[in-house]
């Protein structure tokens, strides 16, 4: 596996790649691997001759209050991982490098960016889309993959995609839980043994309210009270939102029965956990 730090050098080894004919995917993350990128890498190199990938815990999405500084940060271990794998690219910058002194142009998703986690975590998903365009116009991708956790990113990215005409496929693919339930999360290393366990109410809960839905329920606003009232009994979860939405535009809907995306994001002690589960249309979960 070929390791580049500088945009410049990323650049040159894809079109290398692309002047071979070779399809290249993309894996762009944030470092801190687990499970849930490795679907991404094993999606990813199941589809395409080649694969890069991306660690880089970008300083333009975190706002001022969150855990940029923290954020764990596993370089050797990700970096075995992704050869194991057989990545055959890994774009591993520093914040100089993407973000140079002077350069002033970013990527606003629009009122978009502000759904969901983007009305919680303002400036998020500006952070977010520059970021992914910017990876983009280096590697020049065929196709990127993104885990259907991260739900908002999902529709924000397709907005800016459409939008922007980026010659790229976004490939979204489902969230890889734990055997207990819980979704996979590089956050779920802050937590405590007590708020593991805890932190299964979120998948918990909509589990509920996908049993709901079996047995026939439509009405959003009675799986919101289902959420929230399965939510306020978990001692430690403080929810910040629960939400039924239409998953491209992010906007509430009153029913579900032509498809949905219901979507939680909860404080479990001082870690910010989400989780969503998307009801297609017809489809009963
Ligand atoms: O999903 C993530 O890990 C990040 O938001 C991404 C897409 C790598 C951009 O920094």
């Amino acid at each position: 596996m070929r390791i580049c730090h500088t945009s410049a050098d990323m650049r040159a080894a894809c079109d290398e790649l692309r002047r071979a004919g070779r399809t290249l995917g993309l894996v762009p993350t944030m470092g801190a691997l687990h499970a849930g990128h490795m679907s991404l890498v094993a999606a990813a190199t199941a589809a395409c001759d080649a694969v890069a990938a991306s660690i880089f815990v970008n300083p333009t999405q975190f706002g001022p209050k969150e855990d940029y500084a923290a954020y764990p940060r596993t370089f050797e271990e990700d970096r075995r991982k992704l050869e194991q794998a057989g990545v055959d690219l890994l774009f591993a910058p520093v914040a100089a490098e993407m973000y140079p002194p002077g350069n002033t142009t970013f990527v606003d998703p629009g009122e978009i960016g502000g759904r969901l986690d983007g009305a919680s975590r303002p400036g998020h998903f500006r952070g977010v889309a520059t970021i992914v365009t910017r990876l983009f116009n280096i590697v020049q991708p065929e196709r990127a993959y993104f885990g259907q956790k991260d739900a908002a990113q999902v529709a924000v990215l397709r907005h800016v995609v459409r939008d922007l005409n980026l010659p790229v496929e976004l490939v979204i693919c489902p969230i890889v839980r734990e055997p207990d339930g819980l979704a996979m999360s590089s956050r779920n290393r802050y937590l405590s043994s007590v708020e593991r366990e805890r932190a299964l109410a979120l998948s918990r809960a909509l589990q509920a309210a996908a049993e709901l839905v079996r047995s026939g329920e439509e009405s959003a606003e009675a799986i919101l009270h289902l959420l929230r009232t399965f939510l306020a009994r978990v001692p430690d979860v403080r929810l910040d939102y629960v939400a039924v939405v239409d998953p491209d535009s992010l906007l509430p809907v009153t029913n579900v029965s032509t498809g949905a995306l219901i979507a939680i994001a909860a404080w479990v002690g001082t870690t910010r956990l989400i989780d969503n589960l998307l009801l297609q249309r017809h489809q009963v979960p």
